[in-house]
């Protein structure tokens, strides 16, 4: 996969991640993993509640990756079957000091995980997130209980060789990553003011 092209240099480790399908079978040391739930453990969140969870499986424990898998869809499944950990994080939604909704849960949740991601390219890891999985399998599945609900999944992994996909998603795979352009996505001082 080409680096992310910018004219603008970027932190080495945002330019080198991405999110590949195509995962080699090499496993994930156990003490590697704890280092990405360390890395997302020091997210800023509001109220520092914390509100992030990740329930996590290796090929290894094949019940247990089983039962992560089983909340894939299809058409992750697909690929990411392959890749040695799966993960889910989870959000929980209100906080532990008032019980009031923590509407920042979400976004804390996606902090602690890019966290997690970043941490991961540094050890020549890769992480593809997907939101394409079951919140109602997951809760069943995973024993998720009241008041915390699924964010999203992860494939984790050393990057694999793009001829074990299927056609459609080596093309996928080999293509060129995309952006919108920056004068779309921040504005000085008003909407949409360049
Ligand atoms: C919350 C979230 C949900 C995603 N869901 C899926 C998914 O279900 N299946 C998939 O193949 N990729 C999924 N992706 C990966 C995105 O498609 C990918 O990050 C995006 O195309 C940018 O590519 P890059 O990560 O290689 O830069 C998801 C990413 C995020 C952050």
């Amino acid at each position: 996969m080409t680096p992310t092209e910018n004219k603008i240099s970027i932190h080495n480790l945002i330019e080198k991640r991405w999110s590949p399908r195509a995962f080699s079978d090499t496993t994930v040391e156990q003490e590697q993993l704890e280092t990405l739930f360390e890395a997302a453990r020091w997210a800023p969140s509001a109220m520092n509640e914390q509100p992030w969870r990740f329930i996590y499986a290796t090929k290894e424990d094949a019940e247990a990756y089983e039962r992560l898998l089983s909340c894939l869809v299809e058409a992750n499944q697909v690929w990411a079957k392959n890749a040695p950990v799966l993960f889910l994080s989870v959000a929980k939604t209100t906080y532990d000091f008032n019980g009031n909704a923590n509407k920042h849960a979400w976004h804390d949740v996606g902090m602690a995980t890019a966290n997690l991601v970043l941490q991961a390219t540094e050890l020549d890891l890769h992480v593809h997130l997907m939101g394409g999985f079951s919140a109602d399998t997951a809760r069943e599945v995973l024993g998720i209980p009241e008041g915390f609900e699924p964010v999203s999944m992860g494939a984790v992994g050393y990057v694999g060789d793009p001829e074990t996909l299927p056609e459609q998603l080596k093309t996928r795979e080999l293509a060129p990553r995309q952006r919108k352009p920056l004068s779309q996505i921040a504005f000085n001082g008003n909407w949409e003011q360049k």
